[in-house]
This record gives C-alpha cells, structure tokens and sequence, in this order.
C-alpha cells in the first residue's frame, strides 16, 4: 500500500542541522534552526537545569504513568507565567502539558476542527514555516494577513487590521506573543492596545503563539499581549515552548492553555483536549516538564534561571549589534538597522534566496531561504567574516 505515497520535501528548517553538519569547512556558520548558542557555538544545557535534573535523579521515586495533562504542576506554574499568579486558580483556563510547542499546537488546532469544522485561523504572512503544515494538515482553514514589508523592514500593521477587519466573528487569530518568528519584528503595546479593540469588536478569537517568553526583554514584558487579551476577551488559546527559555529543545517541553468562556465550557474543553491527547499520543514526556516545574517553584533556582534567561538575551542582542556594525563597514550602501531592532533569535537579513544559495555554496553559511538568520549562531569570532561574506553575495 505505501507505494501510492508520493516523496516529501524535507523541513526547510530541520534540513539545515544536517547540510550544516555535513559540511567540512571549518569557517561554516549556522544562522538555521532556532537554538540557542554561547560564545563558542555551543548550545549548553543551561545550569538550572542541570541541578533540576540531579534533583530529579535523586528525587523521583517511580516513572510511572501520571495521564494525559501531564503534571498538574508544571501545568500550574505555566499558567501563572503566562497569565500571572492566581491564573492557576481561575477555574475558566485548563492546561495541558505537550510535547513542545509543535504538540500544543496539533493539539489545539484538533480541538478546533473538533469544535468547529469549518474553523478560519488568520496567520501572519510571513510566518514559522511549520505553522501552515502543522495547523492545516488538522484541518483548520488558514488564510494571512499581512504582518511585514520585505521594502522597508516594518510591520505593516494598518494593513494588517485592514485584512482582520474582514474576519468575521468566531474566526481565530494567530499571533506570535513576543520574538516573531521568521521576522523578530514585534507589535508594539501600542499596537497591541489596537489589535484588542479590533478582536472583540469582532468577536475574534485570539489563538497565541509563545515560545520565546524572556527572550524579547523580559517575562512578564513579553506577556503583554497574552495578559492584554487575556482581559479583554471572553476565550482564547495559547501556546507555549519551554524548547528556548529552558533550552530544553529535545526533551519537548510545552504547554496548551485554552481560556473558555465559563467553568462548564472549561470543563468540557478540557475533557476534550485530554481526549485528543489519548487518541495522538497519550501522555506527553514527563522529565522536562518535571524539571521546568522545580525551577520555577524553587526561588533560587528560579532567580539563577533569570539570569540565565537574562545573559541569553544579552548575547542576541549584542550579537545583533556587532552585526549591524561589521555590515556598515562591509556593505555601507546597505541598510541593515532594522536588524537592532528585532527580539529573540530571528530576524530577516534582506537577502534573495539565490543569495542565500551562495552563501551556503561559497562560504558554508547556512540561512534559511526566506533569509533568516538566527543571530545566536554569530560570534565575536565569526562576525567579520560574516559581514564580508554577506556584502559579497549583495555586489
Ligand atoms: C525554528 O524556527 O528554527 C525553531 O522553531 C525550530 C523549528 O522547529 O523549526
């Protein structure tokens, strides 16, 4: 039977781990997939976490099944970061933990086929190149709105309320809570304040995407806009990764939080998603979830983690900044400034796809086509020959 399948195409983003590894120049640099890096390259279990894991090891007295949510309380300690503390008491959320933000995701786009089968979901264009795959193969329909100028490096925000003011009630939106991943460009709270009025104007349903938190400037910063519709509307759904802030990327730590509109519709969502849950995998991994949940109710775990988070988010940014200086001097006819003010990891260096082959063939520089870069992968040390090999693909 498997023969009537056709080949597919590999992720465009996971493709770049491996052409990057294969490569033998020494001088190769990986600006791909979005993981973090230190000074030296290396992407570092962050130290909390590894004295979370030996407490783990020492602590955990059995593996057994603990259900489809997951643990009750990294559920919890999820909820109060994103929507505050006491979030965990209001009975109208209900969380489940998944495996990463890709799980919360299916999951949540299962639950809206399941509620409405003819659901909209509104993306931004551009958006994460697995959105589109992983919300639509569910079954949701999916149509964009405009979010960025390639041009002038902005946000085209009216256009962006002028596409949304022709969703129609019920629809959902999805946004990306902070880091906006391709572009690192984000609404301002300004325009978040703005995008509130238009939602329940319409009576949209906000559908947030958050797998940066603390990497823009700050956990509770990067919360406005989950806290803002929170509020403000009667239901939404959010997403959440602890893949970044916890550099927990392969243990798949994440969670699906859905804000119904009463405690019986909470409910009944709930039973529902743990339904899905079952049917799809189960029950999520428990270790990193475990883990997440011991440093966040640990005080000092918890402060030495923000420093964590904190140095993370100063190197991006530093790094970001190095940047935009080598490029003035390598490509001073170029504008490159925009890249200082994008958060998170990603941002669009405004280069063509061709451009991007060749800095790939010629200089064993790995992007993804669409020209982002993830600024993690820069470094003091590479950073000139970045700049010099970016110039030559732009003359
Ligand atoms: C990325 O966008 O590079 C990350 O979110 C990793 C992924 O799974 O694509």
């Amino acid at each position: 039977m498997f023969e009537t399948l056709e080949p597919k195409s590999p992720d465009a983003i996971l493709k770049l781990i491996a052409e990057h590894q294969n490569d033998a120049r020494a001088e190769k640099v990986d600006l791909g997939v979005g993981v973090y890096r230190d000074a030296d390259g290396k992407t570092p279990i962050l130290k909390t976490v590894k004295k979370a894991e030996h407490w783990l090891v020492g602590s955990q007295a059995s593996k057994a099944y603990l259900g489809s949510r997951g643990d009750i309380v990294f559920c919890d300690a999820i909820e109060k970061l994103l929507f505050a503390e006491g979030a965990e008491d209001n009975s109208r959320i209900s969380t489940v933990q998944t495996p990463g933000g890709s799980g919360a995701l299916r999951v949540a786009a299962e639950l809206v086929v399941r509620a409405n089968p003819d659901a909209v979901m509104w993306v931004s264009d551009p958006t994460w190149n697995n959105h589109v795959p992983l919300l639509g193969e569910a079954g949701v329909k999916l149509r964009a709105y405009p979010y960025y100028d390639t041009d002038s490096n902005r946000i085209l925000f009216d256009a962006m309320l002028e596409a949304l003011a022709a969703a129609k009630e019920g629809e959902l939106i999805l946004l990306h809570g902070c880091c906006h991943n391709p572009t690192g460009m984000d609404l301002s709270v300004a325009q978040w304040d703005q995008l509130a009025d238009l939602v329940t104007e319409r009576g949209l349903i906000p559908f947030i995407d958050i797998a940066y938190q603390g990497f823009a400037e700050g956990l509770d910063e990067d919360a406005y806009g989950v806290r803002l519709m929170y509020d403000r509307v009667p239901e939404m759904v959010v997403t959440q990764s602890c893949s970044k802030n916890f550099g927990l990327y392969r243990d798949r730590v994440g969670a699906l939080s859905f804000v119904a509109r009463d405690e019986a519709t909470a409910k009944t969502v709930d039973s529902q998603a743990l339904y899905v849950v079952r049917t799809m995998y189960s029950l999520p991994p428990d270790h990193g979830g475990a883990v997440v949940a011991h440093i966040l109710n640990d005080a000092d775990l918890r402060e030495e983690w923000l420093a964590e988070l904190a140095e993370m988010r100063g190197r991006m940014n530093g790094m970001r900044k190095l940047l935009v200086e080598a490029l003035q001097k390598t490509a001073p006819e170029h504008d490159f400034s925009h890249v200082e003010h994008t958060s998170g990891m990603f941002c669009y260096l405004g280069v063509t796809p061709e451009q991007v082959a060749r800095l790939k063939q010629d200089r064993g520089i790995y992007l993804v086509d669409s020209g982002r870069i993830n600024v993690c992968g820069i470094t003091e040390g590479n950073v000139e020959y970045l700049a010099e090999s970016i110039a030559s693909v732009l003359y």
